[in-house]
Order: structure tokens, then C-alpha cells, then sequence
């Protein structure tokens, strides 16, 4: 089951993401971002990432509405892989509001990595799933399976 981009991300793009996802899953639209159903390793890193909550497994309710969107999207938009400062500066402002799909949602795509400053690297990796032992992994893996 994959990790999937809700419409809480659109107008925020906070980019946390990005930059702790062990597979680069992430493509990016105008907007918002959507996660490759096929590359997502279901790991959970960006779920716990993302300052406003706009990721969900897969098999939860809420992830329902999404899955198409993120399945169709990350197969028309470019890939991203790092922070290249795509944040709006007001991004706050949209964090609680209401239907920011059908108000905001854009099917343009983003620049992602190529429309990036050149020279920005990744800055932080998930330590959890950089450093972990295989076992460790497996374990996560089956606790997740059980939930
Ligand atoms: Fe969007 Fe959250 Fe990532 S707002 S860009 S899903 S960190």
C-alpha cells in the first residue's frame, strides 16, 4: 500500500516530504505534490514529515478520494527530489482551508528538480530509514502490516 498526497498539500508544498523519502516517489505539480503508487515503498517517513498532515497510507478512509489523482499525476508531472524552495510564502494562510481542491487544485505541472536552484543537494535524509537495519525495516514493515 503506498503513502498518498491529499489535497491538504495544495497552495502548502511544505516540501518535508521530499527530502526524507528513501525512493524519490514525489512529483510535482503546480501546487501540490502527488506520490507514485509503484515507486512508494510504503516506508511512512513523508506521513510523519509533513508539518500538515497531508499524507496518509493508502488504506486509510481519508486516502480514498486521492489515489487516483496521485496514481494519474505522477505519471504526467516531473520528479522531485529535493527542497528547491518551492514553499509559497503563504502557505500558512492555506493550512486550514476548506475545498482546496476544487478551489485551488491546478493539473499544471511543477518544475520539479530541474526547475530547482542548481547546487541545492539533499539536506536530510530519514535517519530512520537510512540507518535502520534490514530486521529493523522488515519489523516496521510487519507492525504497519498489523495496525
Ligand atoms: Fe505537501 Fe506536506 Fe509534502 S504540504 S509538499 S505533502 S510536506
Amino acid at each position: 500500500m503506498t503513502g498518498v498526497v491529499t489535497d491538504a498539500c495544495i497552495k502548502c508544498k511544505h516540501m518535508d516530504c521530499v527530502e526524507v523519502c528513501p525512493v524519490d516517489a514525489f512529483y510535482e505539480g503546480e501546487n501540490m505534490l502527488v506520490i507514485n503508487p509503484v515507486e512508494c515503498v510504503d516506508c511512512g517517513c513523508c506521513v510523519e514529515a509533513c508539518p500538515v498532515d497531508a499524507i496518509v497510507f493508502g488504506d486509510e478512509p481519508r486516502a480514498k478520494p486521492w489515489l487516483e489523482l496521485n496514481a494519474k499525476y505522477s505519471a504526467l508531472w516531473p520528479n522531485v527530489t529535493f527542497d528547491g524552495g518551492q514553499t509559497p510564502a503563504d502557505a500558512d494562510q492555506f493550512q486550514a482551508v476548506a475545498g482546496k481542491f476544487e478551489l485551488y487544485f491546478s493539473p499544471r505541472p511543477g518544475a520539479g528538480d530541474i526547475g530547482s536552484p542548481v547546487g541545492v543537494a539533499r539536506t536530510s535524509a530519514c535517519s530512520r530509514c537510512h540507518d535502520e537495519t534490514a530486521l529493523g525495516k522488515i519489523m516496521r514493515i510487519v507492525r504497519r502490516l498489523w495496525r
